[in-house]
Formats: structure tokens, C-alpha cells, sequence
């Protein structure tokens, strides 16, 4: 054992609480109280894991109970308990956008209207590979050095130099190193104690110091998803088309505001909540609260809150459709934004840059076969069995910046790409993003190889080394191909244009007089005279133009005009067993339109994940607590995970529509399947049951949820 760390030692540093991104602060280790059960409230430091363990097992807590609050609705109430002493009351903040007067005007004179209370329980990223650091300070040079697994390496120097001022460390002495860090999926974005203690930990030994979290520890203890409580109202006219709609939210954020999002939306995106649909009138508002719970609100595998939105929409419109008695595909079909309105201004602001929703959903539609579906189903509940089908036609909002609207912590959210084309045509890209396991290293160099004619294997990609890669605000949010991904293609562009005049001097022509075709550069009219990539790079070393600066590389900043807006149409078919509640998906097939697809290997492997992973909140996964704050689901015992087992099979397709803004029209992919994908389920499951009288059941939606309301309703098998 060397050293035990209590909040008191960090105090002496100022260090015992941290800045969260949303500008609220967390503990790093407690001095007299913790918040949740699984708080952080010792650090141990020994030369060996096992030495480390004894020296948890020797730490005696004299805890005294302390009164709780875990309903953020009873923690909202006038004199309920207080979670933090430096806070006036539980509420964390109000947030609304758009225009409630008429909305409720809308609402009350539409010709019918629905209401539902949807619940999204907490989550869990639930990483294999969980979050860890090794922090090393050198006295001597005053220079820290942290290997450590975030999804944003340079915000974290920024931070950490922020942070740390005070003690003498300064920015050009700190990198970030990100190796590969396993999935990130929103949950390695914030800041978590065992970082900080760590850094100083190494900082007062004048050793290096690693942490690593268990499974269970990255279960208990690091940022949750979701926990949004929605109260929804959709408004339709006689004619079946939507009127407006109405969301209340309270969000339970835990005893602190660690989320991710953007500073200005405090919700996220959740103003995308009017999804693929043409209405004119929508308010939203939210209000978040403390809760005696572990920091909540990442946005897992969602681009801040798209989950939810698009959840609480599908839901909706789901019900709007069966309440008229209506097909919900002919429903959707009626109240798509068409084709031709695009660029779209939605209700709540947003503008959506294309899109085409009617042939995505004719396209799933066609391919699971749904006409055919919907009469095996009438025949099917002839004979009394459950079968239903649900569709999530969502639209994704993803690729912040732009800087004027979007940063985090003040810094702006743009990316960028640093390419160096080396002597014999060879080439190195860096990038402000930091793949985890997305595949940037394919990716980005078959961009740069479309565009500079290099082959993409003689082109080494590499992120996540602040000392070495352009700045960036990271990977999240499906935000890499819509920001550095368009840098890469604009910094190429850039270096095809420095290639034009060096081979203007080497075929002593004019600039104008060459035309580019896929790898050279040859003279208008005279296709035998040109220069390879290859030969204008080692000119650029060896024989470049006088009063040319020598070298063949650029860095580019790119600040998108806008987000990007991928959608699709996802469809489920399930079987319901009346006597076990057991739900069978018997089939599902997604529709994905992300624009110009740049690997379409890499993007079925990002859908099928991101399937698995709307499949598990949607039937599994959840964490609970109970009325004195004690957490269930914090062990693999009973927080579910799907397996190979479970997970369904994954029919796909896709639909191609570029973004007009984005250099090669490509928008963001990784997190459409998360986004789209509960409702899905959900609207099957309730199909199957609405004839009974079941209108809604809140995800994960398990087999004894199922059996229950079977048995409510009278028609659960008694064996
Ligand atoms: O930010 P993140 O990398 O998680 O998400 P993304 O931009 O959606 O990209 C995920 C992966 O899919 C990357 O390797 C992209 O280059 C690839 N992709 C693609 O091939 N074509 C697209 N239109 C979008 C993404």
C-alpha cells in the first residue's frame, strides 16, 4: 500500500469537487456525505491490484442514513428533500421551445387528440471495456502526460489545464493520449472521479498511477442515459393529419447536471421531437431534477436526447393511427414532410436538410412483406394469437457543430483534418475525432483517397494524441462524418489545389489548362502529358515552383453550416406467447438513409450494432431504485444484456439521399439504429395487444410486463 486518498487531501488542492460539463460541479471524493449508493469515497494506492483490493477491503465508512429522494416528481414538490446543501431547491433548470399558447389552442380545437405518459428508464452504456487512466507526472519538466479513455482527448487538456491552473500546470504541458478505448458510446465523454484522482495521485507520489474500474464499478457508479419522464399530447384533424403536439418532460439528472450536451441546449436535441412529420405547431418544455442517484443524461449512442424524442413521437403517432383506426403506415404516409418541402422548417426551429420518408418506408414496407403481415395478423387474432406489427419511421439529428450554436464549455464544436502528403505519394491524416472502433481508419482514408487519387491503404490515419493531432472536439453524437469527415474531404480538396500548380510547373502549362482525373493531372486536350499524385508530391519535395512554399500538406477547420439529418424506417413483426408474455421478433428490417455512404461494410456493422442496442433497452435493460435510493440492476444478475441469444436477425437496406450542405453529401450513421429502434418494438408489442384494450407499455417491455396486462385483460393461458 502507498498512499489512501480522501476528499479532505483533494480539498487541500481545491480539488475535491469538479466543474461538470453543464457547468454544475460533481464530487471527486466526499467529506462527510455521499450522494448514491456505489459513491466513490476513498482512493487506494498500492504497488499491485491485489494490494489495492486489500486496502479497499480495510476502509471502514461509518455510514449514517440520511434522508433521500429518488422521484424526481417528489423531488420537484415544495419542501421534499434537498440533494445538494449548495442549491436552493431540487430543480436544475426550465427549458421549453416553441409556442405554447397555440399549441394548446391547436389542441383543444382538434378534432382528436391523445395523451400518454411515457416513461424511459435509466440506462447503462454497460462498457467491456470500461473507463481508465494512467496519469503521469514528471516533476522534473512539469509535464503531465494522460493515457486515459475519453471519447474527446483536446477538451479534456483544455479542461484539465482550466482546472489545474492554479497549480502551476499549464496547456502545451499536458497531453491527452486516447488509444483504443473500447466502445465509448456517450459514456466516455464526462469526466469521472477516478481520473482526477489518479492525476493527483501521481502529481503528489511523483509516480505513475493508474485506475481502472471494474464492470460493476463502470455499472454502479459512471453516467447513466435517458430517465425522462414525458407527458405527450398529439392533436389530428378529420382528416387524419397532424394538428400539433405537446411534450412535458422531467429529467432526472442524479445528484448532479454531468451531462453532455451542448451548453445551449441543457435538453439536447430533444426539439426533434416533431420527427418526420409535416405540422405546423409544437411546444416542448423540460425540467430537470436532483435526485439521490449517480450523474445522469449522457447521450448513449443518441445525439443528445434523439432517443427519447424520437420514442416519444413514434409512440404517439403510433396511437394517433390506432385510436382513428388506421393503418399506422398509412397514417405516417399521410403526414410526412414531403420530398419537395425540403430544406424543411420544423415547428420547433430546426431546419432539416433532406430527406425522402415515403420512399424509405415504402422500401422497408415492401422488403418485410408488411401487406401480406397485416392479414396473417386479422387471421391470426381470429384464433386468438398475438401477433403484431410496429413501425419507426425517425429522423436523427446529428453533426454539431455549427460553432455558432453549438459548443460545449464555451469551446466551439467544429473538427478538423490535418493531412501531410509525404515525398514518395505516402500519406498521414490527423483528426480532432477519436474513433472507438467506427471504423475512422477505413473511412476517412477512403475519402482522402477518392479525392487525392492516393490509395487509401498508403494512407495512415490516426486520432487521439493531443500533442500531435489538429484540435477537436471528439466522437459523440454521430457527429466524426458530418464534421472531420467533411474537413478531410475540404483539407484534400486544398492540397489537390497546391497539386495543380505544381504540376502546372512540371508540364510548364497553365493552372486553368489541367483537368484532374481520379489520381493526375493531365493537359486539356493532351491526356499523354500529365502528372501523377505520386510524381507532384515528390516534386513538392524536390522540384517545386520558386516562391512556392515547399511540402504537400493542409489543415482545415471545418465549421459545418448546419446538422445533418439521416432518417429511416424501421418495421418489427412479433409473436406474443399468451401463456409465458414471452415476445418472439419474428422478423425485422431497417431502412437506413445516412446520404452518400462512404463504406456501406462499415455502415451495416454500425446498424447492426446499434440494433442490438435499441433491442436491450427496449425488452431488457433498465436500473431501478427503490424508495430508500438502493440500486437494482447494478450487477449483470439482473441488469440484462442481450446475447447472441437474444438478439433478433437484422434484415437491412437503404435509401440514399446526400445532404446538400455537406461536401460529399454524406450525413452521420452510428446512432440511427439507437434512435429509431425502441419505438419499433414497442409499437409491434402494443399492435399485437391494442384490440384488448392496451395502449401503451413504457420499455423495456418484458416478458412478465406482457403477461400481466394478457392476464389483466383475460387472456393470459393459465398453463
Ligand atoms: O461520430 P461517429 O464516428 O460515431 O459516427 P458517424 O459519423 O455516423 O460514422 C460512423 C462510421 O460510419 C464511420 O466510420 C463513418 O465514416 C461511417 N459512415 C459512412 O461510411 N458513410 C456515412 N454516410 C456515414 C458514416
Amino acid at each position: 500500500m502507498i498512499a489512501f486518498l480522501t476528499g479532505k487531501d483533494l480539498e487541500k488542492y481545491g480539488l475535491s469537487w469538479m466543474p461538470t460539463l453543464m457547468s454544475d460541479k460533481q464530487m471527486v471524493l466526499p467529506i462527510d456525505t455521499v450522494k448514491y449508493q456505489a459513491q466513490e469515497v476513498v482512493g487506494v494506492l498500492a504497488s499491485s491490484r491485489y494490494a489495492a483490493a486489500d486496502g479497499v477491503a480495510a476502509v471502514e465508512i461509518d455510514y449514517e442514513p440520511l434522508p433521500v429522494v429518488v422521484n424526481p416528481y417528489k423531488a420537484l414538490e415544495a419542501g421534499s428533500t434537498k440533494v445538494r446543501d449548495d442549491k436552493d431547491s431540487n430543480h436544475i433548470w426550465h427549458w421549453e421551445v416553441g409556442d405554447r399558447a397555440a399549441t394548446d389552442a391547436v389542441l383543444k380545437n382538434s378534432h382528436t387528440t391523445v395523451r400518454e405518459h411515457i416513461y424511459i428508464p435509466r440506462i447503462h452504456v454497460a462498457s467491456m471495456e470500461t473507463c481508465g487512466i494512467v496519469a503521469k507526472w514528471d516533476a522534473i519538466n512539469k509535464h503531465l502526460t494522460l493515457y486515459m479513455t475519453t471519447q474527446a482527448p483536446h477538451a479534456i487538456r483544455t479542461v484539465v489545464a482550466l482546472i489545474t491552473g492554479h497549480l502551476g500546470l499549464s496547456e502545451e504541458n499536458i497531453r491527452v493520449i486516447s488509444p483504443d478505448i473500447g466502445g465509448g458510446f456517450g459514456g466516455k465523454v464526462p469526466v469521472y472521479p477516478g481520473y482526477v484522482i489518479a492525476t493527483a495521485a501521481s502529481v503528489v507520489t511523483g509516480l505513475p498511477v493508474k485506475w481502472i474500474e471494474d464492470r460493476s464499478e463502470n455499472l454502479q457508479a459512471d453516467s447513466f442515459a435517458r430517465d425522462y419522464h414525458m407527458d405527450c399530447e398529439l392533436g389530428a384533424d378529420k382528416d387524419g393529419r397532424i394538428t400539433a403536439l405537446r411534450i412535458k418532460t422531467v429529467a432526472d439528472h442524479g445528484y448532479t447536471d454531468a451531462a453532455a450536451n451542448p451548453s445551449k441546449y441543457p435538453a439536447g436535441m430533444f426539439s426533434i421531437c416533431t420527427g418526420s412529420y409535416d405540422f405546423q405547431t409544437a411546444f416542448t418544455e423540460a425540467d430537470a431534477a436532483y435526485t439521490n442517484k449517480p450523474p445522469g443524461g449522457v447521450a448513449y449512442r443518441c445525439s443528445f436526447r434523439v432517443t427519447e424524442a424520437s420514442h416519444a413521437i413514434e409512440r404517439m403517432v403510433d396511437i394517433m393511427a390506432h385510436e382513428r383506426g388506421e393503418d399506422p403506415a398509412d397514417f405516417r404516409m399521410r403526414n410526412f414532410i414531403k420530398p419537395e418541402q425540403f430544406p424543411y422548417k420544423s415547428a420547433l426551429g430546426w431546419e432539416y436538410d433532406s430527406g425522402n420518408y415515403h420512399v424509405a418506408l415504402t422500401k422497408a414496407m415492401d422488403l418485410i412483406g408488411y401487406r401480406e403481415l397485416r392479414k396473417e395478423q386479422l387471421e391470426k387474432r381470429q384464433r386468438g394469437e398475438l401477433m403484431g406489427i410496429g413501425i419507426s419511421s425517425f429522423t436523427e439529428i446529428v453533426g454539431a457543430g455549427p460553432s455558432k450554436d453549438f459548443d460545449i464549455l464555451g469551446i466551439k464544436m467544429f473538427d478538423s483534418a490535418e493531412i501531410r502528403v509525404h515525398p514518395t505519394g505516402k500519406a498521414i491524416a490527423r483528426f480532432g475525432t477519436k474513433s472507438q472502433g467506427q471504423g475512422h481508419e477505413t473511412t476517412y482514408a477512403q475519402i482522402i483517397a477518392e479525392e487525392l487519387g492516393i490509395p487509401a491503404d498508403h494512407i495512415k490515419v490516426e486520432e487521439g494524441d493531443t500533442d500531435t493531432a489538429p484540435y477537436g472536439l471528439g466522437t459523440y453524437a454521430s457527429r466524426s462524418t458530418p464534421t472531420a469527415g467533411a474537413a478531410a474531404v475540404m483539407g484534400a480538396r486544398k492540397i489537390r489545389e497546391k497539386a495543380r500548380k505544381i504540376a502546372a510547373h512540371l508540364l510548364e502549362a497553365a493552372d486553368d489548362d489541367l483537368i484532374w482525373d481520379t489520381n493526375k493531372f493531365y493537359v486539356k486536350g493532351s491526356p499523354d502529358k500529365s502528372k501523377t499524385i505520386q510524381e507532384i508530391a515528390f516534386a513538392a519535395y524536390t522540384n517545386h515552383p520558386q516562391g512556392m512554399e515547399a511540402g504537400l500538406e493542409s489543415t482545415f477547420y471545418y465549421d459545418p453550416p448546419n446538422l445533418t439529418f439521416p432518417f429511416g424506417s424501421y418495421i418489427c413483426c412479433v409473436d406474443i406467447d399468451r401463456g409465458t408474455g414471452q415476445v418472439s421478433i419474428r422478423k425485422f428490417v431497417a431502412i437506413d438513409d445516412c446520404g452518400t455512404r462512404i463504406n456501406p461494410m462499415i455502415i451495416e456493422g454500425q446498424v447492426h450494432g446499434g440494433l442490438t442496442m435499441a433491442f436491450a433497452p427496449a425488452m431488457m435493460e433498465q436500473i431501478q431504485y427503490d424508495s430508500d435510493g438502493n440500486m437494482y440492476g447494478g450487477t449483470f444478475m439482473d441488469y440484462m444484456v442481450p446475447t447472441a441469444v437474444e438478439s433478433p436477425k437484422w434484415i437491412t437496406g437503404g435509401t440514399v439521399t446526400p445532404s446538400p450542405h455537406h461536401p460529399i453529401g454524406a450525413k452521420g450513421v452510428g446512432e440511427s439504429p439507437n434512435v429509431g429502434g425502441p419505438p419499433a418494438f414497442a409499437n409491434a408489442i402494443v399492435d399485437a395487444m391494442w384490440h384488448l384494450g392496451v395502449r401503451h407499455i413504457d420499455i423495456p417491455i418484458t416478458a412478465d410486463k406482457v403477461w400481466m396486462l394478457l392476464n389483466k385483460h383475460g387472456v393470459a393461458l393459465a398453463e
